[in-house]
């Protein structure tokens, strides 16, 4: 059977094992979906042991070929740069999520995390078109989504970030696609149509150190992390009077939704399956 995985280190906790499980069913599409924990230095191989059957343990344990791999955290870097071509949604991103084979068997890289984002919110009938966007963060998970918001024709896109060289350094690999600015923490005070938080501090429990006047009540607030309750940073938000918050499962199921698209040629229904994991 036709064999998927996604990599990470650690990855025991990843929901893609199930995600692509019932996109699979949904769609009819006979694959297996397993996790793979790749030791920090083995990346490499193991890709190669996937895709390619050099000896490894994959293809021991799985008689059949690997024919598409999700990558994901600390992966995604080494990903891109082992790749011999690189889809559209890649080359800035600087980072890989999706890994696939082309014809000439050649190992081919995409990154659909922001393609993801950007369908969670278009779902929510919510558009990027002429609006004001202030993105939080400068991290490989902002890089990666970047093109596909400019794409989208906002108005603006402001950056902020703690370390505010890195927000610097992201404005100008992206500069040439639209309007993206960059400005400090201590340096926000008009609100914004769209604030999204794409740092890491959730997961320490903590806030961005921004002003609350980034916000309106009509703002659209978009946290890309996502926890069963409300997340540190959506709890500050609707505290400061934001009505509409939305968290970053939705992204999770549709960067998962596009990777299946690149590697079987079917799109799957995602409302099920996030309406699914939101109720796990
Ligand atoms: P990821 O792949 O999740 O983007 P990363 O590349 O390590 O991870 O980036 C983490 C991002 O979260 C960075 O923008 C980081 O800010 P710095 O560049 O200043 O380090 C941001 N971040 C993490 N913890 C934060 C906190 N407590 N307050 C504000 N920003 C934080």
């Amino acid at each position: 059977m036709d064999q998927y995985a996604v990599v990470g280190n650690p990855i025991s906790h990843s929901k893609s094992p199930l995600i692509h499980t019932l996109f699979a069913k949904q769609c009819a599409q006979e694959l297996e979906y397993s996790t793979l924990e790749s030791p920090l230095n083995r990346f490499l191989a193991l890709v190669n042991d996937f895709f390619y059957g050099s000896g490894g343990d994959f293809n021991e344990n799985h008689k059949g070929f690997g024919k598409g791999l999700n990558v994901t955290v600390p992966f995604k870097e080494q990903a891109w740069s082992l790749c011999a071509h690189l889809g559209d949604g890649a080359k800035l991103a600087g980072a890989v999520n999706t890994l696939y084979l082309n014809n000439q068997n050649e190992i081919c890289g995409e990154n659909t995390d922001g393609i993801g984002l950007v369908r969670d919110i278009k779902n929510q009938s919510v558009s990027f078109k002429e609006k004001k966007i202030l993105i939080i963060g400068a991290g490989g998970a902002v890089r990666g989504v970047l093109q596909p918001i400019l794409n989208e024709m906002p108005s603006k896109v402001v950056l902020t970030n703690r370390t505010l060289s890195k927000a610097e350094a992201l404005v100008s690999i992206f500069s040439g696609l639209g309007n993206v600015s960059c400005r400090g923490f201590g340096q926000l005070s008009d609100s914004f149509d769209i604030v999204i938080n794409g740092t890491s501090a959730s997961l320490g429990g903590e806030l961005p150190n921004v002003s609350s006047g980034i916000f309106a009540s009509s703002t659209v607030v978009y946290d890309m992390m996502y926890a069963k309750e409300l997340t540190v940073f959506n709890a500050w938000a609707k505290a400061q009077g934001v009505n509409t918050v939305y968290d970053g499962l939705g992204m999770l199921v549709e960067q998962a939704a596009e990777a299946f698209y690149i590697w079987r040629g079917v799109r799957p229904k995602t409302e099920e399956v996030i309406q699914l994991l939101r109720e796990a």
